[in-house]
């Protein structure tokens, strides 16, 4: 008999067809996040389970006492909200899917550099409402990025992807903070072991930390004093790496120029405060949200899925 996935959320149309190729499916067609208990029933009935980070996989769930389930493929890179150690004691394989989605992630980010630098939302809102009085030659004007320094805060693969396009593509010079210097760069950047003096010395500070538990709240209040007023913020990683709180104060102050943030704490829960501010650019946690990139991350958790039901190596076990 075919091993039965249960996908908790919609699934571009391509990766569907896939998956019913190999497996017994069970979809979610109302694309609401399940409940735990949902979650809970999936870990009973299902061999596989298709998930993404809108499900919170814990311990609890994962230690069920009739749990079927031996594989969860995530459809995403971060995993922060699936229990890792409590997957290993449990025996469930969990996969993501790392790579495929650098390049859309990065495309992301170089919108939120240039909007926040050019002041794209403020622009724009004035025009819509008709204030715009006409060119002007001191007027609406942002900064450039050429020869600045981009602090890149997480040098994984989308961040030395980001920090490779800004400096070859947009002319800036990259710092980046890590333990140690990382090997083979094919460009030009500088390494700091201290944030601070990272956050110090940029002029656009770019996050891309992995989701584990000692990157959580590393952009702390007292650290966030550290930033330039004129500098600018950005992340694309995880809403939980910084402080937001104290990062609205310093937005509502204008102890910072600017932020561009693709992620939230607690989405979908954007706070008011930081909606109603002009200094910042908010997307909905579209980094890898193109067709295309849906559609590889889609497949490679299928291929995951694929690998494990017969016996190969899964290569992207985490
Ligand atoms: C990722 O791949 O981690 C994205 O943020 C979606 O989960």
């Amino acid at each position: 008999m075919r091993p039965k996935i249960i996908v908790t959320r919609n699934i571009p149309v391509e990766v569907e067809s896939k998956l019913k190729e190999y497996f017994q499916v069970s979809f979610n067609r109302e694309d609401k996040v399940f409940s735990k208990d949902t979650l809970r029933k999936a870990m009973e009935n299902a061999d596989g389970i298709v998930c993404t980070v809108t499900d919170n996989i814990t311990n609890d769930l994962l230690s069920t006492t009739n749990k079927k389930v031996k594989i969860i493929a995530n459809i995403g890179v971060g995993v922060d909200h699936i229990d890792l150690q409590s997957a290993r004691e449990n025996n469930v394989i969990i996969t993501n899917t790392p790579d495929v989605l650098t390049e859309a992630t990065v495309d992301v980010a170089t919108l939120l550099l240039l909007s926040v630098t050019r002041n794209a939302f403020l622009v724009e809102k004035m025009l819509r409402q008709g204030e715009w009085k006409g060119f002007s030659l001191t007027e609406n004007l942002g900064v450039d990025v050429r020869g600045k320094i981009l602090g890149i805060v997480g040098m994984g693969r989308i961040g030395k992807a980001f920090a490779k396009r800004a400096h070859e593509v947009f002319g800036m010079k990259i710092l980046y903070y890590n333990r140690s210097p990382v090997k083979d760069l094919t460009f030009e950047a500088s390494v700091r072991f201290d944030l601070d003096a990272l956050l110090e010395e940029s002029d656009v500070i770019s996050l891309h930390l992995s989701s584990d538990e000692r990157n959580k709240n590393i952009i702390s209040k007292s650290r966030m004093k550290k930033i330039k007023a004129s500098s600018f913020l950005i992340n694309t990683s995880r809403g939980d790496v910084i402080d937001q709180t104290a990062l609205i104060d310093l937005l509502e102050k204008k102890k910072i120029s600017g932020a561009g943030l693709d992620v939230f704490l607690n989405e979908p829960n954007v706070p008011l405060s930081l909606r109603q501010l002009s200094n910042v650019t908010l997307y909905p946690h579209i980094g890898s949200a193109t067709y295309e990139t849906r559609t590889k991350m889609g497949m490679l958790a299928v291929e995951n899925l694929m690998a494990f039901f017969n016996e190969k190596e899964v290569i992207n076990q985490l």
